[in-house]
């Protein structure tokens, strides 16, 4: 076996509560079985998401204190521009407070009513401000993509035909962008292939259309490039960075999965494009040099990405993951193959392949899961797609429980008590039911809705 080895030392800790049993499920009924509505005080590994909560290093907080305030031309905002031209190459840089800000400017300054947006696969908030903008997304992973077991190592890679075919079908002028999203969120944290990138580049400029690369996974996608990818396993990750940068149009992130805790922004090279985002910025997000950020934020991202080129420090998910991930698969636990980045996927539509896909499989795993162990994971499945614009249900692709890996913060021994809990679950699957909704909301219903036992 393979045991990944940490090349970072713990020198602050948080302590960690495990309440009974008891108390979880009085919490989980208190939160509508929606992992987003416990609190984290009933939680003992919170697995919900890798945002805003990976470790940061002694040098992000020493940064943090030498911040330079000012509404306006603060000097922690020009290192932070520098850092942005060093690393991809950019001129410009936009901050956002986070990334969904990002995908709201975007989708505001570029999407009109009947606009086609083809991607390799969407974002719930990105599809969310999109779909909001009159456009449509269109989902054009490769098929081996949506098999949830698989040796493909580049799952997320675009269907280059299937561009192709769009473009023909509804002509380059109907296609607002093209928009590739490094390590694919829903289906897995599946990463995209250097050399696919490069494919879709050529075809957008082929037909002059706009390449968007949502960079919010890039740490991982790095890793798997050069892990994965023979072509480029001796270039540098510094060098595959600067590929990436080169071959897109607009770079956009949440800083709160890349290089920090907080924040996010938007990278070009275009003059053009920049006029065009920058009233945006001032708008909604706040003046030019801080876009909604802190200024120790800003300091503390300046350093992640600097980090984000190390990979002894990029490594560490992916290395964390594959633990799990092959873990489980051995003791044959559904989980989707091969491990991605961001977190380890448990393929809820066969752990408990006697609740019908209309009672939310994931959902109700996510509950069991908490319920019987602490671990919280996050539902990515139906529950977190939205109704169609008659109401009807929108099955997801894949019913997924994301079981997310905060970048150096769990040990293994957690890691493994997880993995413990969940062959124990999945042997008792059976106590499992399905839910249905009892209170739901219209937009984004995944954040807030509330679910009951059927
Ligand atoms: N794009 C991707 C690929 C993301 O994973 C996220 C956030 C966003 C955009 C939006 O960024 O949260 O800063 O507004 N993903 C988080 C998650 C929420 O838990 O997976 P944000």
């Amino acid at each position: 076996d393979s045991v990944p080895l940490e090349m970072h030392k713990v020198r602050i800790v948080q302590k960690l509560n495990l309440v009974p049993i008891e108390r979880r499920l009085e919490a989980i009924n208190e939160a509508g079985n929606n992992t987003f509505l416990l609190k984290n005080c009933d939680v003992f590994m919170d697995m919900l998401t890798d945002s805003g909560v990976n470790a940061m290093s002694d040098k992000q907080l020493a940064a943090m204190m030498e911040a330079d305030d000012s509404y306006a031309g603060s000097a922690t905002f020009t290192k932070l521009e520098d850092k942005i031209k060093e690393i991809f190459g950019m001129k410009y840089f936009l901050p956002a407070h986070q990334g969904r800000a990002c995908e709201n400017i975007l989708s505001q300054a570029y999407v009109k009513q009947g606009d086609i947006i083809p991607m390799n696969y969407h974002f719930t908030t990105t599809k969310a401000h999109i779909t909001l903008n009159g456009g449509t997304i269109e989902e054009i992973i490769i098929d081996e993509g949506l098999k949830t077991t698989s040796n493909h190592p580049f799952k997320g890679n675009l269907d280059i035909a299937k561009l192709r075919g769009l473009i023909n079908k509804h002509g380059a002028e109907k296609i607002a962008y093209v928009r590739l999203e490094a390590g694919t969120n829903l289906v897995g944290g599946q990463p995209i292939s250097l050399d696919n990138m490069l494919e879709v580049r050529n075809v957008c400029d082929e037909f002059g259309i706009i390449l968007v690369f949502d960079a919010s996974l890039l740490a991982d996608n790095l890793y798997f490039i050069k892990n994965r990818e023979e072509k480029y396993k001796d270039m540098s990750i510094r060098e595959i960075t600067r590929i990436i940068a080169d071959l897109s149009d607009i770079i956009y992130f949440s800083a709160r999965k890349l290089g920090c805790a907080r924040g996010g922004g938007i990278c070009t090279n275009s003059h053009e494009v920049y006029m065009k985002l920058r009233e945006y910025i001032t708008l909604y997000e706040g003046f030019l040099t801080y876009g909604g950020m802190s200024v120790r934020e800003i300091e503390a991202l300046a350093v992640g990405l600097e980090e984000t080129m190390d990979e002894d420090m990029i490594n560490q998910g992916p290395q964390f993951i594959s633990y799990m991930v092959e873990k489980l698969d051995k003791s044959g636990v559904p989980v989707i193959t091969p491990p991605g980045g961001l977190g380890a996927h448990l393929n809820a539509m066969e752990f408990v392949d006697h609740i019908p896909q209309k009672q939310y499989p994931a959902g109700a795993l996510a509950s069991a899961l908490y319920l019987i162990s602490g671990v919280r994971g996050m539902e990515r499945g139906t529950i977190s797609e939205q109704r169609d614009a008659d109401g009807n249900e929108h099955f997801a692709n894949m019913e997924l429980l994301r079981l997310a890996m905060p970048r150096r913060v769990f040990t293994l021994s957690q890691v493994n008590y997880a993995i413990d809990r969940i062959k124990w679950l999945y042997e008792n699957r059976k106590l499992i039911g399905g839910l249905t909704f009892v209170d739901e909301p219209k937009m984004l219903r995944f954040f807030f809705g509330r679910l009951a036992p059927v």
